[in-house]
């Protein structure tokens, strides 16, 4: 019998379906239809600075048909022929070094400009790029200080253009699918989030320099993530930070930190978080509530391989090395959030005051780590919404 009774229609009758979370496919049914929002002309872009964060930009900006790349601005003209060469690109792409940049902001026909150079540049590209009209796509942080991250959005809106920061790890799917769950209510009552960040591979010595501190450098995206999935933004900031690696003290930043943040529902969020840690780009988040737990564990290439089983037990394939393979996907589709931001007014889902209450809160993390004392923080002077979108 094999319960035959259950055979049911042929599936060649029926409508198929398949999962929404398998955004991949959906991607592909898009392509395969034709699917894109083809009204909108490409935007003309501009992108400032290929190093680590620049050049994951810059493959998604060749790969992008809504894009028509027009100038590339890097203080290293020596890579200019290699990269050239090793992307296809013809004459109507030009590299300039920064002291020519006034070609890119004196010039029409570009609306948009990609932001991956130093934090420490950033403010002077920002404001000459919107007082000449420009969009604005800028790498975490926006500026090394409040008042100067303040001013670029407050030019930003007084010439009604776009200032989009680059929290990329709200466009992973996996943490945005836990989001969702828990705004959902899943969990019930939130009570713990724990977040674990540890870099990977380890920064030079010359990029923490000028990386503003791994409070503003790094944390600011374990801050985001607590407040964009718990809603709310904490008004207790508690963070203790050691510098293990000599060169890191020798800067006066930490390598090795862990926080605490207490939020008006009384939840609270824990973290902690490495400058280097040596088995891989560890990226972990869990929330923990009155109905139950939801994780994002630490995601792997080829992740469902056991590559070993013997009496010692399974071994696996090792964790994503580093940001750029860990997030892939997620920077792919920020570039196309901002893109939908640009051409159909779509709402941005980073928010100038969002920006600024992180580096509040990054800044009361630091203070705190660095004077032994617990910050409270006081948002009604901010003119900041209490609930974090
Ligand atoms: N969101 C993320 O995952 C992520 C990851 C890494 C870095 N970042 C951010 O990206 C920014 C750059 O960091 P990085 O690690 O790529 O730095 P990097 O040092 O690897 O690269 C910086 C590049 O900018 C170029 N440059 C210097 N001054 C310039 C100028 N005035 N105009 C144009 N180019 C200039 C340099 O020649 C270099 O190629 C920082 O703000 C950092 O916080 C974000």
């Amino acid at each position: 019998m094999a319960t035959k009774k259950f055979t049911g229609p042929s599936p060649y009758t029926l409508k198929p379906t398949y999962p929404e979370v398998d955004f991949m496919h959906t991607e592909y049914v898009n392509n395969v239809a034709a699917n894109s929002k083809t009204e909108a002309p490409p935007v003309v872009g501009a992108i400032f600075g290929l190093g680590r964060a620049g050049s994951i930009h810059l493959s998604n900006i060749i790969n992008n048909p809504r894009i028509i790349l027009k100038y590339i601005v890097d203080d290293r003209p020596e890579r200019f022929n290699g990269l050239r060469s090793h992307w296809k690109l013809n004459d109507n792409v030009t590299f300039l070094t920064s002291k020519d940049k006034d070609i890119v902001y004196s010039d029409k026909s570009v609306n948009v400009v990609f932001i991956g150079s130093p934090t420490y540049t950033h403010h002077e590209i920002v404001v000459n790029s919107i007082a000449n009209n420009k969009d604005i796509f800028c790498e975490k942080p926006i500026a090394e200080s409040i008042e100067d991250t303040k001013k670029c959005y407050e030019a930003a809106k007084a010439k009604r253009r776009i200032l989009f920061a680059a929290f990329n790890r709200r466009f992973d799917p996996a943490y945005r699918a836990l989001k969702d769950r828990v705004r959902k209510g899943e969990v019930g009552h939130v009570q713990i989030l724990k977040v674990t960040a540890r870099d990977s591979p380890l920064p030079s010595i010359d990029y923490l320099k000028t990386s503003g501190g791994v409070f503003h450098d790094c944390l600011v995206h374990d801050f985001d993530m607590s407040c964009w999935v718990l809603g709310e933004l904490p008004i207790r900031v508690q963070a203790t930070a050691s510098a293990l690696i000599p060169e890191v003290k020798a800067i006066d930043d930490f390598d090795t930190i862990a926080f605490l943040l207490t939020f008006p529902s009384g939840a609270i969020a824990i973290g902690d978080n490495s400058r280097y840690s040596v088995y891989g780009y560890d990226q972990r988040l869990e929330v923990f509530g009155k109905n139950g737990m939801i994780k994002v564990e630490n995601e792997r290439p080829s992740h469902s391989t056991e590559l070993y089983i013997g009496q010692s037990g399974v071994t696996l394939n090792p964790i994503y090395y580093s940001f750029p393979s860990r997030y892939n996907v997620a920077y792919r589709r920020e570039i196309e959030h901002f893109l939908d931001v640009v051409q159909y007014g779509v709402t941005p889902d980073v928010t100038s005051w969002q920006t600024l209450a992180v580096s509040k809160i990054a800044t009361a993390a630091e203070e705190s780590a660095r004077t032994g004392k617990t910050i409270d923080i006081d948002w009604s002077e901010d003119d900041i919404p209490a609930v974090y979108s």
